[in-house]
């Protein structure tokens, strides 16, 4: 028998995506303020995704016909020791989600909720595009360290995670349509 419920363990999920979405609005306003804006406008984009993240949560609960919980805000960091450390954090915190949505398609799967494993489904994918984005991200600020200007030419080449819209992403509240 599983512990928690699909949509309580959801709802638990809808907070992790929020408070990724500020703790990347903090990183973005760290890099502002050492104007680095290619850095800055890069987590800003993120912490946008993040929250529609948790909006696509919120629109398959509201589907579904369950309950949704909005959490409380928790302050974050504006200010870090050096350019790298935020890109290193955002990394791990990547990996912690992925790890997260695993057990999110796992506890589907134990309680036959198929619905809830093929919504989840989607976010499995995504993980595997977040992690890949942010370590590639991670290689180019470490090796820019001492110079991260050189780091804002690569995102301004290459323009990371600037994929356009996804036809396969679920729905998100408020999204219109
Ligand atoms: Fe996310
Ligand atoms: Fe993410």
């Amino acid at each position: 028998m599983a512990e928690k419920s699909f949509p309580a363990a959801l709802n638990e999920q809808i907070a992790n995506e929020f408070a990724a979405s500020q703790q990347y609005v903090g990183m973005a306003v760290y890099y502002d303020a050492e104007t680095l804006p290619r850095l800055a406008q890069f987590f800003y984009r993120q912490a946008l995704e993040e929250r529609e993240h948790a909006m696509m949560m919120v629109r398959y609960l509201l589907d579904v016909g369950e309950e949704v919980h909005i959490p409380d805000i928790k302050a974050q960091a504006t200010s870090y020791s050096d350019g790298v450390t935020p890109v290193q954090k955002a990394l791990e915190q990547e990996k912690t989600v992925g790890e997260e949505i695993f057990a999110l398609f796992e506890l589907a799967r134990e309680v036959k909720d198929y619905r809830a494993e093929q919504f989840m489904q989607w976010f499995v994918k995504e993980q595997v595009e977040e992690v890949a984005l942010m370590g590639d991200l991670l290689n180019v600020v470490e090796r820019s360290k001492d110079n991260l200007l050189l780091a804002e030419d690569y995102i301004a080449r290459e323009t990371p995670g600037e994929e356009g819209t996804d036809p396969t992403a679920p729905p998100a509240a408020g999204a219109g349509g």
